[in-house]
């Protein structure tokens, strides 16, 4: 497939401006009680629902632009964007086309997610945080600042992700970056309730079992069972998590999210 023509998705497009000076194209919707500063774009097919705020700078709805060497073809063109109700985009933040937020999602500062991607409710992505094509994060997660995931990942519910964890989807990036296919790969899946500790590095095709916790610094190659702590460069089980912990995060997972949001 050939990439389409960003310049026809482009050219003739045209913005109104919300009293607060946010350019808002046609067929994009703010609803009235949301806030959206003066810096901000909304491209096409944008929808912001009640109460939530977008930030300094923000652009939502963006479409790749392809140069013309990439592998992957992309598609240059609009389509939705949802911003869930009560949400936060922070200042600086690109959303591709057709992300959705759920309700209540925290997106911090310079934090980018590309086209295709889906954030559960109460979720946070941290400042300058980094969601490649086709992610999957679930509700009430955490994936701290600068963290990146990469293409296809999947984070269930109640997954933490610590600052700057690095994750890759391509084992056979030697041929593949020459466009020349190898076996199908896949990101990393991070089960519910899984923690991956701060730094720690997720190799391709790798999942992270229920309740897992990963090291800070862990280079992990294979798979993690349910339960289990890894640590180390290669990842190695240092054995179960304590079943203190276990039942403890289960039992407050299972509670109904505590809110502090006043508004
Ligand atoms: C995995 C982890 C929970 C282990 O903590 P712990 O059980 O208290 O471990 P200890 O401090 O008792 O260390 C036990 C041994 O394991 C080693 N160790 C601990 N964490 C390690 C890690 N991440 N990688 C390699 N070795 C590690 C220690 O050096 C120590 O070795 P020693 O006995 O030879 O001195 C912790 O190290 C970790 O990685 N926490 C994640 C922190 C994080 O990233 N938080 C998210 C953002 S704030």
């Amino acid at each position: 497939m050939a990439d389409s023509d960003p310049i026809a998705a482009l050219r003739d497009l045209r913005f109104d401006r919300l009293p607060t000076g946010a350019a808002v194209a046609d067929g994009a919707r703010v609803d009235p009680s949301a806030f959206v500063a003066p810096s901000a774009t909304l491209y096409p097919g944008v929808e912001v629902e009640a109460r939530s705020i977008v930030l300094d700078g923000a652009v939502l709805g963006r479409i790749p632009i392809s140069n013309g060497t990439t592998n992957r073809p992309v598609v240059s063109e609009f389509s939705r964007v949802r911003v869930g109700a009560g949400s936060i985009v922070g200042c600086n933040s690109v959303l591709y086309t057709d992300v959705e937020l759920g309700p209540r999602v925290l997106l911090g500062d310079l934090a980018s997610l590309r086209e295709g991607c889906r954030v559960g409710e109460g979720s946070v992505v941290g400042r300058g945080v980094m969601v490649l094509a086709n992610c999957r994060i679930g509700a009430y997660c955490r994936v701290q600042d600068q963290a990146h995931l990469v293409g296809d990942c999947v984070l269930e519910d109640h997954v933490f992700v610590g600052m700057g964890v690095i994750t890759s989807n391509d084992n056979e990036i030697y041929l593949s970056r020459f466009g020349i296919r190898g076996a199908p790969q896949r990101g990393p899946v991070i089960r519910r309730l899984a923690v991956v500790g701060s730094a720690a590095t997720l190799l391709p095709n790798v999942e992270i079992g229920e309740g897992a916790l990963v090291g800070a610094g862990a280079v992990v190659t294979r798979s993690v069972a349910p339960w289990t702590v890894v640590t180390g460069v290669p990842a190695r089980s240092r054995g179960p998590v304590s079943d203190r912990w276990r039942e403890q995060v289960v039992e407050r997972a299972a509670r109904p999210p505590a809110s502090r949001d006043p508004r």
